[in-house]
């Protein structure tokens, strides 16, 4: 766009200089053989006339056009500058700042655009407000008479040994259900604090080796097995300890449901970057097909061997808070395939930190 307009200024502004030069010159040239006698011109005269009068038309065609160049990158400038802005606008909203608006401008033409352009971002921003709004007031909703219902099973829970042998199996199973529907609440809310951009981390200094040991311990898996790298035993990250410790336990948790059972925690420095640590859950299962390795990440997303499998454990928003709470804390996860060529997936989460040692 910006060559386009650049073009057609310094294209007319030769095509118009080119034009009076045309006319001036043969004007000049014709008047000046008719009255040759008349005014008894030399020849000598005639041409140093007729070469300064080309001479200064050549410089007044080279000004024209650099002129005309000059206006060409001026207006392309006011031209291209709102788009430019519009694009970044539009850029960052799709990056989720939907606060983001395009300032108004001197111009009347520019003005319509960035009206509508406001209008609609505005729109949108109430519309996934509302969304968000909606998954977290239905999950506070039912978080109460759930939790009168988690009490209730507990006092059954208690005088378990009074009830028939089937009134205990279906006790079990409610027991495990009302569990498993409290932690879906918990995960929608939170996810839903994600949505309304309302998460704070409390941020606290932690000692890598140290947390990664006292989050495998608080998990469902605490016996795992916790493979430090030395060049991180004094490695220090900055973290909201609570969310951290979620990620290693759900991490976790798929290493049982899905994972064969077994995993091993392994704490190193990363490959390609020296601020940063890999906390990486290794398990022995089949891993993750190659179509699921980024699908798995979405919410309410489930694996293709899920099914199959028939796990019914979890609801599929597991990795979706994991990837949230790493995000929030300036980090990446991801699956892969384990490095040692044994079969079963490898969730690798990079945070940054501080104190690696060389090595
Ligand atoms: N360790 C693993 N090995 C193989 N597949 C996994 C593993 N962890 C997660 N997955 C796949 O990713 C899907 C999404 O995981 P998650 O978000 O935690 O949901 P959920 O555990 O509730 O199914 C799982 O359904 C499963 O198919
Ligand atoms: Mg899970």
């Amino acid at each position: 766009m910006r060559t386009r307009i650049l073009l057609t200024f310094g294209v007319g502004a030769l095509l118009l200089s080119g034009v009076l030069f045309f006319f001036t010159y043969t004007l000049t040239r014709s008047n000046l053989r008719e009255r040759e006698g008349e005014l008894g011109l030399s020849e000598q005269l005639i041409s140093e006339t007729l070469g300064s009068v080309r001479a200064s038309l050549i410089l007044a065609t080279v000004i024209t056009v650099l002129v005309g160049l000059v206006l060409g990158i001026v207006s392309s400038e006011r031209v291209v500058r709102p788009l430019a802005g519009a694009a970044d606008a539009a850029r960052a909203i799709a990056d989720g700042r939907l606060d983001t608006r395009l300032e108004p401008t001197d111009d009347p033409d520019l003005n319509a655009l960035t009206d509508s352009f406001n209008a609609m971002v505005a729109r949108l921003q109430e519309r996934v407000e509302r969304d968000a709004r909606f998954a977290s007031d239905v999950s506070h909703e039912l978080r109460s008479p759930l939790m009168t219902l988690a009490a209730s099973v507990e006092v059954m829970v208690s005088r378990r040994d009074e009830l028939p042998e089937r009134g205990q199996a279906a006790l079990d199973l409610l027991v495990a259900d009302v569990a498993r529907f409290s932690g879906l609440v918990e995960d929608l809310l939170e996810i839903s604090r994600y949505d309304a951009g309302a998460v704070r981390l409390t941020r606290d200094d932690l000692a890598v080796a140290e947390f990664v040991q006292q989050a495998v311990q608080a998990s469902s898996m605490p016996r795992s097995t916790i493979n430090l790298d030395p060049r991180c035993t004094s490695a220090r990250l900055n973290g909201d300890r609570r969310r951290l410790a979620r990620v290693v336990a759900n991490l976790l948790d798929n290493a049982r449901a899905h994972g064969g059972g077994a995993a091993t925690v392994h704490v190193t420095p990363a490959d390609d970057s020296a601020g940063h640590v890999w906390i990486a859950v290794e398990d022995s299962g089949d891993g993750v097909v190659d179509i699921d390795l980024e699908r798995i990440f979405e919410r309410f997303s489930r694996g293709t061997g899920s099914s199959k499998r028939g796990t019914s454990e979890g609801a599929g928003l597991g990795l979706a808070l994991v990837r949230e709470h790493v995000r929030l804390h300036g980090g990446r996860v991801w699956v892969e395939s384990r490095r040692d060529g044994h079969p079963g997936a490898r969730f690798v989460v990079e945070l940054p930190c501080d104190a690696l040692l060389a090595g």
